[in-house]
C-alpha cells in the first residue's frame, strides 16, 4: 500500500489541504490536481526552467520537487501573479517589449524574474542573463527577454518610489 501525506500549503494565496502519495510530484500536484497548468513540462529533470514557481519567495523546480515539501508553504505560480485583472509590471513589461514567446518557457523566465527583481531592483543586463541561466528558450534569443526585465525593474523602482 502507497503512503499517503496530507498536506496544507498556500498556492496564490488560496489556502489548500490535499492528501497524496508521498512520491507525488509538485508540478502533478499544481497541474493535475489544482488545474494550475500555467506550470510547464519540458524536460522534465530540472535543467529548463518551465516548470519554475516561487515557493516563499524562492524559484524552485516543480518537475523535480516531491510535493511533500511544500506542506507548511506559500507558492506562486504564474496564474498569481495579475491582481484585480490587471497584470504584474514584469507580465506587462514582457507584452510592451516583445518578451513574450512561447507559452512554455514564459511563466518560467517571468517568475525567475520577479524573484531577482526582489532581491536586485536596479539589475544590469548581465545580471539578468545570469539569473535567467537555468531558463531556457529552444526556438529564439534572450535579447528581448532581458529588455522586458530591464524595462520592469524601471518600472517597479517608479512604482516603489511613489509609494
Ligand atoms: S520541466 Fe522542470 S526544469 Fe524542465
Ligand atoms: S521555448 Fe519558449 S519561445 Fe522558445
Amino acid at each position: 500500500m502507497i503512503e499517503r501525506r496530507p498536506l496544507h500549503f498556500w498556492v496564490n494565496g488560496e489556502e489548500y489541504r490535499l492528501e497524496i502519495p508521498i512520491y507525488r510530484l509538485l508540478i502533478d500536484v499544481l497541474r493535475d490536481d489544482l488545474h494550475l497548468t500555467g506550470t510547464k513540462r519540458s524536460c522534465d529533470i530540472g535543467v529548463c526552467g518551465s516548470c519554475t514557481v516561487l515557493m516563499d519567495g524562492k524559484s524552485v523546480s516543480a518537475c523535480l520537487m516531491l510535493a511533500a515539501r511544500i506542506d507548511g508553504r506559500r507558492l506562486l505560480t504564474i496564474e498569481g501573479l495579475q491582481k484585480d485583472g490587471r497584470l504584474h509590471p514584469v507580465q506587462q513589461a514582457f507584452l510592451n517589449n516583445w518578451g513574450l514567446q512561447c507559452g512554455y518557457c514564459t511563466p518560467g523566465m517571468v517568475l525567475t524574474a520577479v524573484e531577482l527583481l526582489e532581491i536586485n531592483p536596479d539589475p544590469t543586463p548581465e545580471d539578468v542573463r545570469e539569473e535567467l541561466m537555468g531558463n531556457l528558450c529552444r526556438c529564439t534569443g534572450y535579447k528581448k527577454i532581458v529588455e522586458s526585465v530591464i524595462a520592469a525593474a524601471k518600472q517597479l523602482r517608479e512604482v516603489r518610489s511613489e509609494k
